[in-house]
């Protein structure tokens, strides 16, 4: 496996390489949740590479890229193991140099949801997506179907803008008990960690009401609601929405494959999960 820093070295690595190559980006601090995308990655193309990019124009300003956990070391130690053949870790100061100016801005898809709270975010992920897809010129890219709405954006920017690479979604990978992995799950405290499944829960319930003939997302949003409002330590919730799953238009009646997906504040850290309902 080799670590490569810099852009030049791994263009260079890149058009040396014969045959597919699968990609998968990464901000690091990787759990099983990413070691899944780098095992399909790796076991559906003849190149696997990975990169670890703490990606700071995708943070808010109050948001948490100073304190984002980073662990190198065991990063590299996981991904030697998964049989990757490179890891790309650019420089905040080589992808952005002084008088970086050029960002990939979606519309529509991206004012709602996540966009919505989180303004600017989504400029942040296309952009440095973009930039590392031209950097990696994969055959394929793998992303988690964990982040339904950077999903819903990186396929429609490889479309509108006619990249030459195939996007491919993977389901989201959870602990035993239902919570899906994600790198900020370390911030909870071990109370948290139990109110945290309530996210699962609500999803569940929806699932369920939905497996029984229930077509009216208003009633399966307020019951999902007050099963999450139950939870003490729930301190916030952001949204609970079911939109169509291709343009996160929030849906009436669920007649078409549609997304439900939801974002809470749990203690400190704020989580978001989703699921298919239909497709
Ligand atoms: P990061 O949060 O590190 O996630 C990297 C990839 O792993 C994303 O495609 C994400 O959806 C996927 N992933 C995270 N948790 C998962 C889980 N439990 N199951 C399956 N896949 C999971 O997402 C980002 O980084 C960044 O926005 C990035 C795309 C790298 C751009 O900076």
């Amino acid at each position: 496996m080799r670590v490569l820093h810099s852009i030049a070295e791994m263009k260079e690595a890149r058009h040396k390489l014969r045959g597919p190559v699968g990609f998968v980006p990464t901000m690091g601090y990787l759990h099983e949740g990413h070691l899944e995308l780098a095992r399909i990655a790796r076991a559906e193309n003849r190149n696997a590479v990975v990169s670890i990019f703490v990606n700071p124009t995708q943070f808010g300003p109050k948001e948490d890229y100073a304190k984002y956990p980073r662990d190198t070391e065991r990063d590299l130690a996981m991904l030697k193991k998964e049989k990757v053949d490179i890891v790309f870790m650019p420089a905040a100061e080589d992808m952005y140099p002084a008088r970086y100016c050029t960002w990939v801005d979606l519309e529509k898809v991206t004012e709602r949801l996540e966009g919505a709270i989180r303004p600017g975010h989504f400029r942040g992920v296309a952009t440095v997506v973009a930039k590392l897809f031209n950097i990696v010129e994969p055959t394929r890219a793998y992303f988690g179907q964990k982040d339904a709405q950077q999903l819903v954006v990186i396929k429609k920017m490889v479309a509108d803008l006619n990249m030459n690479l195939e996007v491919i979604a993977v389901p989201t990978v959870r602990e035993p008990d239902g919570l899906a992995m994600s790198s900020r799950n370390v911030y909870l405290n071990p109370e948290e960690r139990k109110s945290a499944l309530v996210l699962y829960k609500a999803l569940t319930l929806a699932q369920k009401l939905w497996g029984k003939g229930q077509r009216n997302a208003d009633i399966i949003r307020k019951e999902m609601t007050s099963l999450i409002q139950s939870e003490p330590r729930a301190a916030r919730i952001d949204y609970v929405s079911i939109a169509d799953a291709e343009t996160l238009e929030e849906l009436k009646n669920i007649e078409r494959p549609a997304v439900v997906s939801l974002a809470v504040k749990i203690g400190k850290p704020r989580l978001i999960d989703n699921i298919i309902l239909g497709s």
